[in-house]
């Protein structure tokens, strides 16, 4: 039975429990206001010069399911993006936005291009003074589904994802395709210079194009094998925004490990779908997801070299291993239970950010996976920065249902216990469903909505098991 975080009400309760699991979290038993969370931090970046965010709370990058079907932005998504604003985060790392029609992950995302740059524009404009926003560029690979349906483009023929993503007979890209996508990712970058965005992400996490292609070890070409050609894309990318846009600064999201993908087992807990040998997952000891850093930080290095400063971490793919990318007690439709502890899952995320970190000083990291912590994310986010284990705190789910939690916490105040988000992955299962993302549990505007009602009905029929 896993303990639910919520019942570790003490500070011993909390770490005699993190000390029966064997995690060695960082964790401050009082947060100060006014401390290391509410120092401002400086984003060097080699081209367009420094930028000093506020504070160390970061939005972390959640796509949404509702923009219009051409990929322009709905009064949803400017709600969304306006909480963001109030909230108090330091830095924004915007929504997952795609560099064309067919690299589209949903056919509610939203899509960067001639037609949406002024709406873009307009989002970014609900930002306030000083707050730094970042747009993340992406391409879906395998997992595009412009229209609804899979329509996957792949980087290497994958003998474990190919039949669940439903792959089995997509094309490969070829070498000139991805040259073309290199010169539109540089396009799109140009359009969110204009649209005043201070960054823009080259996406490579999560199972996606930028992320998979690190991972083609058996691909052919110039894009494929050796490291330096399985980085090519993302660092042609990046050269080429230099060039295009030298004002705009580039960060970079990338799953720092990933893991052999899981499937649900006969009592709903995950397990392993594939054997070993297992040599598809980046940044992992063989099918991971035991952190193996000498690819990523040579990645690290590589990325300082083209005058990268700001990097953001995760983990795995909300795929094909979500309890690794994003720690929960319950499941999304799609998923299976927890086959660990979630705290297990947090502190492996945060363990390897800090190792990263060390690695790269001089460089500012975000970490990512801190929503399960709940009441104890304040505590441990502090305890981190403190420490020099990341430079900022990513906020993902909690940002959802909780956006304003930064303001609370650099003002000293207590959280509001209502609106922690505990991980009932409604936000995940509802998209999955084509209902619109948001936090229909906690946020009073989605428990308003009709959806709510479609998504009991679709939780009921595909019978989500209950946490051990
Ligand atoms: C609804 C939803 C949408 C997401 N979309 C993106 C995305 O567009 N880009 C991305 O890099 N990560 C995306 N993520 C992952 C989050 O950024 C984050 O890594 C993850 O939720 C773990 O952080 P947390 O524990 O604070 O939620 C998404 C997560 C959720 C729940
Ligand atoms: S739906 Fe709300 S409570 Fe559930 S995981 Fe998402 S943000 Fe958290």
């Amino acid at each position: 039975m896993i303990p639910q975080v919520r019942k570790l009400d003490s500070f011993e309760a909390f770490t005699e429990h993190l000390r029966s699991l064997g995690i060695d979290l960082p964790v401050d038993e009082v947060v100060e206001p006014g401390g290391v969370l509410a120092q401002p931090t400086t984003v060097h970046d080699g081209s367009a010069g420094t930028l000093t965010v506020p504070n160390r709370f970061a939005i972390l990058p959640m796509e949404g399911w509702d923009g219009t079907a051409d990929g322009h932005p709905t009064d949803l998504v400017t709600r969304r993006w306006k909480r963001f604003a109030d909230g108090g985060s330091g830095l924004v790392w915007a929504e997952a936005t795609a560099v064309c029609h067919d690299g589209r992950a949903n056919p509610r995302q939203l899509t960067i291009s001639d037609s949406t740059v002024s709406e873009l524009a307009n989002l970014r404009s609900v930002f306030h003074d000083g707050q730094i926003v970042g747009l993340q560029l992406t391409h879906s690979g395998r997992y595009s589904r412009p229209e609804g349906a899979p329509a996957p483009r792949t980087a290497y023929r994958h003998p474990a994802l190919d039949e669940p993503s439903g792959a089995n007979d997509a094309s490969v890209m070829t070498d000139d395709e991805l040259d073309e996508l290199v010169a539109l990712f540089v396009q799109r970058a140009v359009l969110a210079d204009e649209a005043g965005f201070d960054f823009v992400d080259v996406k490579a996490c999560h199972g996606y194009l930028g992320h998979e292609l690190l991972s083609g070890f058996d691909r052919a070409g110039r894009y494929g094998g050796s490291f330096e050609n399985r980085t090519r894309f993302m660092r042609d990318i990046i050269t080429g925004i230099r060039a295009a846009a030298p004002r705009l600064a580039v960060g970079v999201r990338f799953s720092v490990f990933d893991a052999v993908p899981f499937r649900p087992g006969e009592d709903g807990v995950g397990v392993p779908a594939a054997t070993e040998p297992y040599h598809h997952a980046f940044g992992a000891h063989g099918s991971g997801p035991d952190l193996d850093a000498n690819e990523p930080f040579a990645l690290i290095d590589m990325l300082r070299d083209a005058g990268v400063g700001l990097i953001c971490t995760t983990a795995g793919s909300p795929y094909y291993c979500p309890h690794i990318q994003r720690p929960a007690l319950f499941p999304p439709s799609d998923g299976y239970l927890p086959p660990e502890d979630p705290l297990v899952g947090v502190a492996r995320q945060i363990d390897a950010t800090a190792q990263l970190a060390r690695h790269a000083p001089d460089m500012t990291v975000i970490g990512s996976a801190y929503s399960y912590l709940q009441e104890w994310l304040p505590n441990v986010a502090q305890a981190v920065i403190r420490s020099g284990d990341a430079s900022m705190v990513g906020l993902g789910r909690i940002a959802l249902s909780y956006p304003h939690l930064p303001t609370d916490v650099l003002a000293g105040g207590e959280l509001t216990r209502r609106l922690v988000c505990r991980t009932f992955s409604d936000c995940t299962t509802a998209p999955r469903a084509g209902l619109v993302s948001g936090c229909y549990p906690l946020d009073p505007f989605y428990k308003a909505r009709p959806e709510r009602v479609e998504l009991a009905t679709v939780k009921r029929r595909t019978r989500q098991p209950r946490p051990r």
